[in-house]
């Protein structure tokens, strides 16, 4: 059965999808001119029949695969560029009007004969008798003077149905031009071979990616998120949404094991100076005699190390070792209290969330099921971290789970992880930051995860600081607004078919808009996702700063934090040591007398300092002070478990005594009374 050509004379069309098109109407819209490839043709367009990014198709002849006669094919392709002119109106009017100050209408030029060319990248073609589920490619280029004509909705959902044939659909939303014909692309390209989602910040990134997740929840598809901002939080608010799909919202948790102690290494090279070669071998030592025990933190296994350098020290027979030892332990305290630091803010930023309940990540090589399961979206909130530890935990958190995948282990099912930020966790060697370490373990991640089932999605606002070979192992992409041309060029270098007029429109997508290219689909569209409203939510989105800084005062704390600053500045300016020699008993000057109150403050300030280890971490992070560079943090904890009479006799100097009591208060007062 034919379906009807309107506005055309021209040949009718023919299909097998006979009961779908029998009713729609294919529709003239434009006639081919110029120099036609197989890859391209122009035509001229009739006004608004048509738009940048409409699939529009050609019936043609072409010799038969025998070469002794023809088929029928149909030539489809995508509009990418429409341009209007009008030869009528020539440049020389539109000085004299404009010099002259006349209108259009004052003279007898046209405006009404406009002509529209519309350039078409050709996507393939199916023969008329044989479906549209195959496309071949084009081997004879369009005849000029072919018409052009604009399918039905259903003749295209038809071409693009279920995305590839035989595979599952994730539907993302509509092509660009056409609300009314929906896109999805393959599940099974998605999970096995990678997807990369970049655009420019707001350009829509976290919602499409959202919208493809959804896709993969309803499926019971096993998800892992490393959310550094925040911004997957609200699929647990959401979770009635996912029926029978658990949401688990999770914090890290670094745990020690046999296996990976050289964090500890990595996180001193990162976070210190560094270690010279004596240096290195002295902890490498030490790591080895230091087993971690089940389930320790990182965090706890640092303290136990730095205690066992202190006992080496002393026990030291080679007393030239000590000084190297103190650097070591020197070094791990810097890490010791930048972890710290971030655990609490981590935490802070958690307990500002208040209805979201989080829990904490499982080790993933001991305990995986807990963090991949089926039906199961795990989201693993980064807020708080630095960039390095946030790459650290990522490495441990996929390398684990890779090894239990290619081990057959059999702990947890095939997963998808989806990476935001991915120029943090993969940056490109020209960052100079190029063996942070989660590199290696996303880079073994993307080539062989096709084999084991641990796909990616890796999400970027600055492509080109992504690295490139990485991101060029993705099979699919998802490009929406991008306007940085480096960012351009990057996309350009990495995408083999993306087209030069497609490249041209990345900078004037809106949000939400875009190019979905690769293996995903059967041929490059302009699609619009779909915005899932239901998933919006209001209490962690967009933060509305200008009410804010309307309505902001200094924190309580500001006076604390100046009274701690004062006492460290005098700690800073007063020597660390004491006399190394003790003068005689004769010539010793008396300790002045402090008034009785100040011994009592001390007595009181220190005892509940002392159940309260986290003080100090918390007036640190409070007054942004690094007191690891002074190592005072160390000292002001020695001093605070002495009692009055002791700290007299250890510091003789009556201004320090009372800048650590000082310190000692203010940390108090920080809200831990
Ligand atoms: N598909 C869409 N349809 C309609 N509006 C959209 C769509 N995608 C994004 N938007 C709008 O753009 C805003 C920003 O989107 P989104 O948060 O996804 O951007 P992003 O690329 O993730 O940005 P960032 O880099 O800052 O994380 C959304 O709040 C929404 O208003
Ligand atoms: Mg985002």
């Amino acid at each position: 059965m034919a379906p009807n050509v309107t506005g055309s004379s021209a040949p009718i069309l023919t299909s097998n999808t006979k009961g779908q098109m029998s009713n729609n109407n294919w529709t003239a819209i434009g006639t081919v001119v110029g120099n036609a490839s197989t890859s391209e043709f122009t035509f001229i367009l009739k006004s608004f029949k048509s738009r940048v990014g409409d699939l529009v198709a050609v019936q043609m002849e072409v010799p038969d695969e025998a070469r002794s006669g023809t088929q029928e094919i149909y030539v489809w392709g995508r509009v990418v560029s429409i341009n209007r002119y009008n030869p009528f109106f020539p440049y020389e009017a539109a000085q004299e009007l404009s010099n002259e100050g006349l209108s259009l209408e004052d003279t007898i030029l046209s405006n009404s004969r406009d002509q529209l060319e519309a350039v078409v990248l050709i996507l393939g073609c199916s023969p008329v008798d044989g479906g549209l589920t195959n496309l071949f490619p084009l081997t004879y280029p369009v005849r000029p003077a072919a018409e052009v004509l604009y399918p039905p909705a259903a003749a295209i959902k038809e071409l693009l149905a279920g995305g590839i044939p035989g595979h599952t659909p994730l539907h993302i939303g509509t092509l660009i031009a056409r609300g009314d014909v929906d896109i999805a692309i393959s599940a099974d390209r998605v999970v096995a071979r990678h997807i990369a989602i970049l655009a420019m910040t707001g350009g829509g990134k976290t919602v499409a990616a959202r919208r493809i997740l959804r896709e993969l929840i309803d499926r019971g598809y096993p998800l892992l998120i490393l959310d550094p901002h925040g911004d997957y939080l609200g699929l647990w608010q959401k979770r009635e949404v996912f029926k029978g799909t658990t949401v688990r919202l999770l914090y890290p948790h670094i745990a020690m094991t046999d296996q990976n102690r050289h964090i500890v290494e990595i996180l001193i090279n990162k976070m210190t100076e560094g270690l010279s070669e004596p240096q290195r071998e002295l902890l490498g030592e030490s790591l080895t005699e230091v087993d971690p025990v089940e389930g320790e933190s990182v965090l706890r296994y640092i303290k136990r190390l730095r205690d066992s350098l202190a006992r080496k020290a002393g026990q030291a027979n080679d007393k030239r070792k000590v000084p190297t030892l103190s650097v070591c332990r020197r070094q791990l305290g810097v890490v010791e209290t930048r972890l710290e630091r971030m655990e609490l803010t981590n935490e802070r930023m958690r307990q500002r969330l208040k209805n979201l309940q989080f829990e904490q990540m499982s080790d993933p090589e001991g305990r995986p099921e807990g963090i991949v399961a089926p039906k199961t979206v795990s989201i693993l909130y980064l807020g708080g971290y630095d960039h390095l530890t946030q790459t650290t935990i990522a490495s441990i958190l996929l390398e684990a789970l890779y090894e239990h995948r290619a081990n057959l282990s059999n702990r947890i099912p095939p997963f998808l992880a989806v990476i935001e930020e991915a120029h943090t966790f993969i940056p490109s060697s020209r960052e100079g930051t190029a063996d942070v370490p989660s590199l290696e373990t996303i880079r073994k991640l993307i080539t062989e995860g096709r084999k084991f089932g641990t796909g990616l999605m890796l999400i970027s606002q600055r492509p080109s600081r992504v690295d490139e070979t990485i991101l060029s192992q993705c099979n699919s992409f998802l490009i929406l607004r991008l306007v940085n041309p480096r960012d351009q060029n990057f996309v350009k270098q990495i995408m083999e078919n993306l087209s030069e007029q497609d490249a041209r429109m990345l900078p004037g997508f809106g949000p939400g808009q875009g190019i979905i290219s690769g293996q995903a689909v059967r041929f490059p569209l302009l699609v619009r996702i779909k915005m899932d409203e239901d998933l919006i939510y209001t209490d962690l989105g967009d933060e509305n700063f200008l009410e804010q800084a309307a309505k902001w005062k200094p924190d309580e704390h500001a006076p604390v934090r100046e009274q701690a600053e004062r006492s460290i500045r005098t700690l800073d300016k007063l020597p660390d040591r004491r006399p190394k020699k003790e003068p005689c008993p004769a010539m010793k000057r008396p300790v002045p007398e402090t008034p009785s109150s100040v011994a009592e403050r001390w007595e009181k300030v220190r005892k509940k300092f002392l159940h309260d280890t986290r003080a100090l971490g918390d007036l640190e992070a409070a007054t942004g002070l690094q007191w690891d560079l002074y190592r005072r943090k160390e000292h002001v904890s020695k001093y605070a478990k002495l009692s009055w009479e002791e700290l007299k006799d250890a510091v003789r100097h009556n201004a320090k005594r009372e800048a650590l009591l000082g310190l000692l208060e203010a940390a108090l007062a920080l809200g831990h009374e």
